[in-house]
């Protein structure tokens, strides 16, 4: 693990060096500062907020401001690991110049590094425009919830040969565009060590299997925070909605029994 301040060069080296990246999503700066201190590499702003913050069913109603103002609280609470910020839906797809202006105040008022935006060959365009203009971009192919309604559902991608022949040829065309990782959702895991095999640059899976240059899961989902539903490939790390909510039911029962505060604790 790098001590000092990861980049996106050096996190491109991580892959020659055969390091491991450790990713987690962060949406506040308390969180950040804690995953930060942790050794995560990467802190990703991600569009999960929609669901795990704001309480949406998908990704779909995220504004780039919403995505802005997190990444602002994430930015203060980081020394260490990269801040990369999603592009919400509809924020990047229009045109190459709106996707650069939308990225450009991720960078400039967000205090971002990166941009991650969903989508293969179809946005090769946009992620030369961004890169050409300074912007970093990382890719995301597989299950892209931006296209959930498209998809139908959240079922794992790129499982027929033609599916997965089309991952391959995205993956490669977003490393041509300039886009310096990528990550890939939910696909079987023989596809994803075909395609981090093939590329220079690293692959992030969350639900991609062992043999990605690295790994990335929804924060809220790796501490049991968030309870709704469970992919078979997140792993908790700890139970924390558990404890919060024993823990405040003990306090709720502190102050109506009157034990809460003391004498000891007050003035
Ligand atoms: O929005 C998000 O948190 C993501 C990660 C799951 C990769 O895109």
């Amino acid at each position: 693990m790098p001590e000092t301040k990861v980049t996106v060069p050096k996190l491109v080296d991580m892959k020659r060096q055969g390091q491991k990246i450790a990713a987690l999503t962060a949406y506040d700066a308390l969180f950040a500062q804690l995953l930060d201190e942790a050794g995560v590499d990467l802190l990703l702003v991600g569009d999960s907020l929609g669901m795990v913050i704001q309480g949406h069913d998908n990704t779909l109603p995220v504004t780039l401001d919403e995505v802005l103002y997190h990444t602002k609280a994430v930015r203060r609470g980081i020394k260490r690991a990269l801040l990369v910020a999603d592009m919400p839906f509809l924020s990047y797809q229009i045109s190459p110049e709106e996707a650069l202006r939308n990225a450009g105040r991720l960078l400039k008022e967000g205090g971002a590094e990166a941009v991650k935006l969903e989508g293969g060959k179809i946005l090769c365009e946009t992620v030369r425009r961004l890169v050409q203009s300074g912007i970093p971009v990382m890719g995301h192919l597989g299950l892209t919830p931006q296209s959930i309604h498209k998809f139908g559902g959240y079922g794992v991608r790129g499982k027929s040969r033609e599916e997965s022949h089309e991952l391959l040829e995205d993956a490669i065309a977003l490393e041509e565009a300039g886009a310096f990782a990528i990550v890939l959702e939910k696909i079987p895991s023989a596809v994803a060590r075909e395609i981090t095999q093939k590329l220079n640059v690293p692959t992030i899976g969350i639900g991609a299997g062992p043999h990605c240059d690295g790994q990335i899961l929804v924060t809220h989902d790796a501490l049991g925070l968030f309870e709704r539903f469970r992919p078979k490939f997140v792993r908790r790390y700890a139970e924390l909605a558990t404890l919060i909510r024993d823990s405040c039911r003990r306090y709720v029962e502190d102050v109506r029994q009157g034990n809460f505060p003391s004498e000891e604790e007050s003035y």
